[in-house]
């Protein structure tokens, strides 16, 4: 018999997996908006992988675990990188896109904190785009997808999951009954108000995953990218660390290069302190650009980002482009092991989602890609060796309380609070803030919503203030700044934090 594997997301984690299972497996993948809604999608710098001849996946390793502040598990870090330079080497075979030079040789990028030319790119700027169609002309018709349709819980019976439930436009609850269901919604990013990021990562998977019992970790550790467009219409466009790689340096209005003096790496040193210093000369009224002026063939090598700055009537000929950080990747999440299993049998998490411990405390630019792309390639395999559930399951969904009227905020207001109190510097009154505000709304944490009538809009914002919760909850609790997280009251790293992690599991509480 056929297993029926469940799919909730549509990044590069939920695509890779689907192409490796749908002809073993009936696969389903079911997404909060459309089939292009993704990270993955916007992934503008690449896949990292050390595929050139003066490369190794030991110096991949080693810039990996520098960057992630040692709080990487150093076994399945080898395996991200070793693993990945093999799977990207066959998938370069098999046709997966990758700008090349006129001799036909693969074109490598340079991003912050790596040591080596070694980041594959495709139309330039638009790596996930072209990826991300690569996998659907390989799934169109082979999958059922399914769009529309928000993740509101998992169904566990006798402590295995055996489906999830939905709810769509029309807010009728949906039962998806599966052998295996994985979780790969991405991270948390769009739960701040200034991010990089799709707006659907809200954390629902997390949020999700918690309420059915399993083990959270890590939700302190949030990137903020040192350079999205600073406009006030949109707030939500990167300019590619890659930019930086090519040759581009951070100024402030009077034309001063702001990272002189203040990392060895300059402009490419680690997102979280080159976020910070753009934060502090922010605050102190300056405005930042990059100067693009030797970056060659820039509108050739960045077209989209060119198109963008166009479409917001900034003149990148004059060679300066305002930005600002904003929220980009979160290293925590749902604790998996090397192959994806979650703490509760047949549930599962890869990409973002999960939180395998490859990125430690702040992860290494490009690094995303290839962790969804080898990660569901380890899961597929895992699946591909299990067996069908014996007996099935019918989810009652059809009894629900009425909740009665309860406030809840405007997603705005929650996305402007979490930047503000929980943002690239945190410290205790900031984060106590946050948790004040966040007790006076009703936060279901230990009972699935699926009972209840909720809209699809309520739904969202309950994974949206769980996840806020829990990630508030983490950063008051590691008193030290490591990688990301950034304590103004704790500034240094404190050496007994080093092999500790804050867990947010419904039966153990919160725990280190
Ligand atoms: C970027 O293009 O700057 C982002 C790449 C990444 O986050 O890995």
């Amino acid at each position: 018999m056929r297993q029926k594997v469940v799919i909730i997301g549509a990044g590069i984690a939920a695509h890779v997996l689907a192409s490796k299972l749908y002809s073993h497996a009936d696969v389903t993948m079911i997404t909060k908006k459309k089939w292009n809604n993704s990270n993955s999608f916007r992934a503008q710098g690449g896949v990292a992988a050390a595929i050139a001849t003066n490369d190794h996946w030991r110096m991949h390793l080693e810039d990996t675990l520098k960057a992630g502040v040692y709080h990487n598990n150093q076994a399945i870090t080898e395996l991200l990188v070793k693993e990945g330079q093999a799977i990207l080497k066959t998938l370069l075979g098999q046709g997966f896109p990758a700008d090349k030079d006129m001799s036909g040789q693969i074109l490598l990028g340079k991003e912050g904190a790596h040591n080596k030319r070694r980041i594959i790119h495709a139309g330039g700027d638009q790596t996930g785009k072209y990826v991300i169609q690569y996998y659907q002309q390989l799934l169109r018709n082979k999958v059922t997808l399914i769009e529309n349709q928000l993740a509101v819980d998992c169904v566990i019976e006798e402590g295995c999951c055996r489906g999830i439930i939905t709810i769509d436009n029309k807010e009728e609850y949906i039962f998806h009954q599966a052998d295996h269901v994985v979780i790969a919604t991405g991270g948390y990013s769009a739960i701040y108000d200034t991010t990089s990021n799709d707006e659907t990562t809200t954390g629902d998977g997390i949020a999700i995953a918690y309420r059915a019992g399993a083990a959270i970790s890590d939700l302190e550790f949030v990137q903020f990218h040192p350079t999205m467009l600073s406009i006030p219409e949109k707030q939500n466009f990167l300019i590619s660390e890659a930019v930086r790689g090519e040759g581009a340096i951070l100024i402030d209005r009077d034309g001063k290069a702001i990272m002189e003096g203040r990392h060895p790496q300059k402009d490419l040193a680690p997102r979280d302190v080159v976020s910070r210093v753009i934060t502090s000369e922010i605050f102190n009224g300056n405005d930042i650009f990059l100067d693009i002026n030797h970056v060659n063939h820039f509108s050739q090598r960045f077209p989209f980002i060119t198109s963008i700055c166009e479409r917001y009537n900034i003149d990148w000929k004059k060679g300066i482009i305002p930005v600002q950080p904003g929220a980009h990747f979160t290293m925590g999440g749902v604790e998996t092991n090397e192959h994806g299993e979650t703490s509760i049998p047949r549930l599962y998490a890869v990409g973002e989602t999960a939180c395998n411990y490859v990125h430690g405390a702040n992860r290494l630019a490009s690094n995303s890609l290839l962790e969804g792309i080898v990660f569901a390639t380890r899961l597929a395999d895992f699946i591909r060796n299990q067996k069908p559930l014996t007996s099935s399951t019918a989810a009652s969904i059809t009894q629900k309380e009425d909740m009665g009227s309860f406030a809840l905020p405007e997603k705005a207001v929650l996305r402007k609070r979490m930047t503000a109190f929980v943002g690239i510097n945190r410290e205790s009154n900031s984060l106590r803030k946050m948790s004040d505000w966040l007790s006076q709304f009703i936060i279901i944490k230990d009972k699935q919503l699926y009972h209840h009538s909720f809209s699809k809009k309520q739904i969202e914002l309950q994974h949206m203030l769980l996840v806020a919760s829990l990630v508030t909850k983490a950063a008051e609790i590691r008193t030290e700044s490591r990688g990301a997280h950034y304590r103004t009251d704790y500034p240094a790293l404190v050496a007994t934090w080093r092999e500790k992690r804050v867990y947010h599991q419904l039966k153990r509480g919160v725990e280190v």
